[in-house]
C-alpha cells in the first residue's frame, strides 16, 4: 500500500472483529518495529505478545479502555533499560558497518551532546521516545495488512507488570491492541497545517 495512503487511512481502532491474526503477520509487525531507528542504535524496544483470551481479560482490568480485550492480540510495548549499557557495543557496530564513513561528524564530541548522565525520568523519556518510533512502525505496517490498532496510554503499569511478571529493568511504554477493524471512522480532528510551524527562518 502506498505510504501516503497508509498514513492517511490510519485511525485509532476501538472495535475489532473476532478473527485471529496469522503468526506470520504478527512477525511482520514485530519486524517493522525491529527496523525502526533508535538513538545510538540501542534498539531498546521489547514486546510481550498477548494472545491468550484470559490474559487479555486480565489486561482489560488494568485500563478503562475495556475494548482492548476484544482485540485478538495485545502487544505490551516496553523498553529495556539494560540497553543503555550496550551503547559502546552498538556504536562500535555502527562504526564497523561504515555508518560514519566520510561523514562530517566529530565522534569525540558525543560526550558533550549525548545523554550520558540521565536521571530516572530522563531515562524513561528517552526509552519511550525510542520505543514510540518502533511502535508507530508497527501501527503503520498493521494498516498495510488491513489491521487496526490503538495506542493505550491509560493503564496501571504496576498491575500489568505483576500480571505478566515483567522485571523492573523493563519500562512498560504502552499497550497496543491489534485486530481487524469492526468500524471505519472518519478522520479525527487535526489542527491546520500552519499551526505546526512555529517559524520559518
Ligand atoms: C501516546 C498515546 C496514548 C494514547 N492513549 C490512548 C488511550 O489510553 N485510550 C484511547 O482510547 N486512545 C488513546 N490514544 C489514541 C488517541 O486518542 C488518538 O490517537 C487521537 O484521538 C487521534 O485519533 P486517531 O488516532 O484516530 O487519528 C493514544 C494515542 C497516543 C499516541
Amino acid at each position: 500500500m502506498e505510504l501516503t495512503h497508509v498514513i492517511g487511512e490510519r485511525r485509532s481502532i476501538r472495535k475489532f472483529r473476532e478473527d485471529s491474526i496469522p503468526d506470520k503477520t504478527i512477525n511482520e509487525l514485530l519486524n517493522a518495529a525491529r527496523l525502526a531507528p533508535s538513538g545510538s542504535n540501542l534498539q531498546p524496544t521489547r514486546f510481550v505478545v498477548v494472545k491468550s483470551p484470559s490474559v487479555r481479560a486480565e489486561l482489560g482490568a488494568c485500563t478503562p479502555c475495556k475494548f482492548i480485550t476484544r482485540a485478538p492480540v495485545i502487544f505490551v510495548c516496553c523498553a529495556d533499560r539494560r540497553s543503555l549499557s550496550t551503547r559502546d557495543k552498538r556504536v562500535g557496530e555502527l562504526v564497523e558497518a561504515g555508518a560514519f564513513n566520510d561523514i562530517d561528524m566529530d565522534p569525540t564530541d558525543s560526550k558533550t551532546y549525548g545523554n550520558t548522565q540521565m536521571n530516572d525520568s530522563a531515562v524513561r523519556a528517552y526509552l519511550s521516545m525510542n520505543a514510540a518510533i518502533a511502535i508507530e512502525h508497527m501501527v503503520l505496517r498493521a494498516v498495510d495488512f488491513g489491521l487496526g490498532s490503538c495506542w493505550i496510554g491509560m493503564f496501571d503499569r504496576k498491575k500489568v507488570r505483576q500480571i505478566l511478571d515483567i522485571d523492573n529493568d523493563i519500562h512498560i511504554v504502552t499497550l497496543l491492541p491489534v485486530g481487524y477493524p469492526d468500524q471505519s471512522p472518519p478522520q479525527r480532528p487535526r489542527v491546520p497545517l500552519d499551526r505546526l510551524v512555529l517559524k520559518t527562518v
